[in-house]
This record gives structure tokens, C-alpha cells and sequence, in this order.
């Protein structure tokens, strides 16, 4: 009953990314930017996949998807930071940082699993370019999406449920800009033993698409060397290449952020963790539309439609 009566009116002070004034009127304005433009940008990849018929694939539907999971994640964090800042306010209620949390770690891993459906899919298409249209159907692309978005929720919600259920006495000082389960835990005056174990395994289910992607590109390089022509080359070069961009910004990232989670919180960490959660959504189009030129053609099709009709 205690509790109970404790969590409804708790809240939390979100420190920041610093907790130095000039550094978060920094990041402010550098978030102030990054936001609208992940917002634009993955819109704009969206609508050009579904407008361009000629590129309803499996890649472009996961990249659209991507898309979707990156506004998203962006848009947990980053408008009560802005908000926040803007009010000169630094607090949160309980209820909205275990949401934080909850939608941050279910994102994370959506993202990370639809990553690795997009290599398998790339694998597939350089290593069987035979087998790849009944290999890679319409049917199996969706229970890869759906099980990215499944896989989510269910690595996120034991977490949440074990972190709610946690007392906090003292300190209600989050430092960071937005709660995130490693700094709830440090807050905690319960004992967090199991919780630890949970997030590790947590963090072990996190990284399984890493693996899958690791070997899907051992894959396609094992082909395209066995292959050695040219054009094969190229042609898996610019296929895998904004992937691979795109995989080791995020994994280099979270792997930076995520393995060393309770220790003290540094400058680096949080650069760390702003480049993770703002600056990887915000790329992510950048990099696709930039080195595609299937992509680059779809969204001048989608301008030249707005500006004719
Ligand atoms: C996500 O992927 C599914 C299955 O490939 C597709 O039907 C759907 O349109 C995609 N979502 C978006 C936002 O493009």
C-alpha cells in the first residue's frame, strides 16, 4: 500500500546529458535540430518506398520500417528533453520514466533485429540470387518485421515490470537526459542482484542480431570472393555497403553505451549516448539515400509528383 502510494507521486530529476549548464544549452540546440530532421528524413525514406512501386522489395519494406522504429525512438527521448529544457524544468514522473525506459529497450531491439533481417536479406540475395524470391517471400518478411516487433516488447516488459517494482528512498536524481534502466537501478534501494542479471541477459538477447549479421556478411564475402568478378564485387559493395555503414554506427555505439553501464557516468559516455540515440535515427536515411541509387531516384520520383500535381 506504501508503495503503491509512493510510486504514483514519485518523480525523478532528469540531470541531463552533462548536468552543466552551458553543455546542456549546447545540446539543446544541437537536439533542436537533430529531432525535426530524423522526423523529415525518415518521413520523406517512407513515403518514397511506398510511392515507388518499382522498389517493393523486402529490402526497401525493412529499410521503410527502420524508418518507422527510428522516429519512434527518437521521439521517446527527445521532446521531454526539448520540453524540459524549454520549461526549466528537470523532473519526470515515475510513470513516464519507466515509459522511457520501456519503449527505449523495446526500440533498441526492434531496430537491432530488423538490422539483421536486412543482412539475411542481402545475404540471400548475393550468396542464392536464385533461390531469393522463394527464399525471401512476402510471407516470411512479415514474420521477420512482426517477430522484430514481438522480440521488442518481450525483452523490454520483464524489465519495466522488475524495475516498477522497485523502491527508491533518497536520491531521485537520474543522470542522464532521459531514464534509462542502468541509472534507475543505481538509484534503487532495493536489492538489484536479480534485476543486474536481467538486464545482462537482456543486453545477451540484445546482441544475438549482431551475430546473425556477422555471419550473414562472412557469407556474402565467402561468395563474392569465391566469385571474383568485378561487377559481383561492386555490386555487393554498393548493396551491403550503407548497412554496414549503418550496423557499425549502431552497434559501435551501443556497444560503447551498454557495456559499461554502471560505471561512472563520464563526458565520453554521454557523447556516447546522444551520438546513439539522436545521431544514429537522424543518419540512418542520410546514409541509404546518399550511396542508393534506387533510393535517390524514388525520392526525386516523390518531389517531381508533389511539385507536377
Ligand atoms: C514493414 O514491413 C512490412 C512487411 O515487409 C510491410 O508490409 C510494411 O509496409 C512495412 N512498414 C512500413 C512503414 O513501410
Amino acid at each position: 500500500m506504501r508503495e503503491e502510494n509512493q510510486s504514483s507521486t514519485l518523480e525523478f530529476i532528469l540531470l541531463g546529458v552533462t548536468g552543466q549548464q552551458e553543455q546542456e544549452d549546447f545540446f539543446f540546440v544541437l537536439f533542436l535540430f537533430i529531432y525535426p530532421t530524423t522526423l523529415i528524413g525518415n518521413m520523406l525514406i517512407i513515403l518514397a518506398i511506398h510511392s515507388d512501386i518499382r522498389i517493393h522489395n523486402p529490402m526497401y519494406f525493412f529499410l521503410a520500417n527502420l524508418s518507422l522504429v527510428d522516429i519512434f525512438f527518437s521521439s521517446v527521448t527527445i521532446p521531454k528533453m526539448l520540453a524540459n529544457h524549454l520549461l526549466g524544468s528537470k523532473s519526470i514522473t515515475f510513470g513516464g520514466c519507466l515509459t522511457q525506459m520501456h519503449f527505449m529497450i523495446a526500440l533498441a531491439n526492434t531496430d537491432s533485429y530488423i538490422l539483421a533481417a536486412m543482412a539475411y536479406d542481402r545475404a540471400v540475395a548475393i550468396s542464392r540470387p536464385l533461390h531469393y524470391t522463394t527464399i525471401v517471400t512476402l510471407k516470411s518478411c512479415v514474420l521477420l518485421v512482426a517477430g522484430s516487433w514481438m522480440v521488442g516488447i518481450a525483452n523490454s516488459l520483464p524489465h519495466t515490470l522488475l524495475t516498477a517494482s522497485l523502491s527508491f528512498c533518497g536520491n531521485h536524481d537520474v543522470a542522464n537526459f532521459y531514464c534509462d534502466i542502468a541509472s534507475l537501478l543505481k538509484l534503487s534501494c532495493s536489492d538489484i542482484h536479480f534485476n543486474v542479471k536481467m538486464m545482462y541477459l537482456g543486453v545477451g538477447v540484445f546482441s544475438v542480431p549482431l551475430l546473425c549479421i556477422i555471419i550473414s556478411y562472412v557469407w556474402v564475402f565467402s561468395t563474392v570472393l569465391r566469385v571474383p568478378s568485378t561487377k559481383g564485387v561492386l555490386k555487393a559493395f554498393s548493396t551491403c555497403g550503407s548497412h554496414l555503414t549503418v550496423v557499425s554506427l549502431y552497434y559501435g555505439t551501443v556497444m560503447g553505451t551498454y557495456f559499461c553501464p554502471l560505471m561512472k557516468y563520464s563526458l565520453k559516455d554521454a557523447v556516447l549516448t546522444v551520438m546513439y540515440i539522436a545521431m544514429t535515427p537522424m543518419l540512418n536515411p542520410f546514409v541509404y539515400s546518399l550511396r542508393n541509387r534506387d533510393m535517390k531516384a524514388a525520392l526525386r520520383k516523390l518531389f517531381s509528383k508533389r511539385i507536377s500535381s
